[in-house]
């Protein structure tokens, strides 16, 4: 179902503020307190990104590597938001991440979060969860980002490409500054064992091979059937035509504008991006990414 003015009222976008040095909007503040003192078991595994960086990419693929052969109704009746709850976000109308986390009957639990490392709950540093990161290039994420504000109700007003452009640079979207995030998270797995960090450009290029490494780390062996169908399940048009993955059914995004599945690309910006905006980006990349072991690939 997208979204139809005449049958819902519009929820009021979010307006950015200031919270522990990191833009935010209340829908990702408002049940701080929970978020804060949430309990995590040991088994639960935490799936972190910047928004837009591959997160329902990942969060189906743990979904159905751990749930895909034993809970087959699950596949067609629960949507992928619902199967893996994005922790810190108070919804209009509709229950809070926490609730429907620990609501969650399966075992492990996968928890969505957007959260910068350094605003993580402690009780998952405390029960050395396993977390799993994913990042993509800024140019495309930044592209991702500006459709899906234009099509979801409660991000804030996206305005036009150029001023959106100059508030990414400038760390002034929800979830704050992409270089901060991919920085942090980066930092965080030099002293941090539980944590695999991946790429959205590696997934693209070989889909099959990034799973065996997540199965690696997670201590999984899927037979060689189960990887395929897995591998098959979870390609765009796939994912994209599947109601429980793609989104469909969440009531303040209006697709109309633009899918949640829009392109599944690598190196869509190209399409979005001036030559004059590139050349700022890039000058502007260098004295903000320092750290030369970590490389994104903006083609591929
Ligand atoms: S969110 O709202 O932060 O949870 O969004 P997120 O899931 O992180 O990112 C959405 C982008 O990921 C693309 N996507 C995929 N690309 C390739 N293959 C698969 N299977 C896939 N699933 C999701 C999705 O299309 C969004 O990227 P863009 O560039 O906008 O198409």
């Amino acid at each position: 179902m997208s979204f139809n003015p005449e049958k819902m009222d519009l929820p009021p976008r979010g307006e950015l503020f200031d919270f522990h040095g990191v833009s935010m909007t209340h829908y990702f503040t408002d049940n701080w307190e929970n978020v804060q003192n949430f309990q995590a078991r040991p088994d639960d595994i935490l799936i972190a990104t910047y928004p837009k960086a591959g997160t329902t990419w990942v969060s189906y693929i743990l979904d159905l590597l751990y749930f895909g052969q034993t809970a087959l109704e699950r596949q067609t009746s629960i949507p992928v938001y619902e199967r893996v709850p994005f922790l810190e976000l108070t919804p209009p109308d509709s229950a809070s991440g926490t609730d429907l986390v620990n609501n969650l009957p399966t075992s492990p639990r996968l928890i969505k979060t957007h959260l910068p490392v350094q605003l993580v709950p402690k009780s998952f540093w405390e029960q050395n969860c396993r977390m799993v990161y994913v990042a993509r290039n800024a140019k495309d994420n930044m592209v991702s980002y500006f459709h899906f504000d234009s099509m979801n109700m409660i991000e804030p007003e996206p305005g036009d490409w150029k001023n959106f452009f100059q508030r990414f640079l400038d760390g002034k979207m929800v979830f704050g500054s992409w270089y901060d995030h991919v920085n942090g998270w980066w930092k965080k797995k030099q002293t941090y064992s539980k944590l695999h960090y991946m790429f959205y450009e590696d997934l693209i290029e070989d889909t099959g091979r990034e799973i065996d490494k997540l199965c690696c780390f997670l201590g999984l062996s899927p037979s060689a059937e189960e990887k395929k169908q897995i591998t098959g399940g979870v390609q765009f048009d796939n994912m994209k035509n599947n109601s429980m993955a793609n989104y469909s059914t969440v009531p303040f995004m209006d697709f109309k504008i633009s899918p949640f599945m829009r392109k599944g690309k690598v190196g869509d910006w190209k399409k979005h991006f001036t030559v004059a905006q590139n050349e700022e980006f890039d000058e502007d990349y260098k004295k903000k990414m320092k750290d030369p072991t970590l490389q994104f690939r903006t083609e591929i």
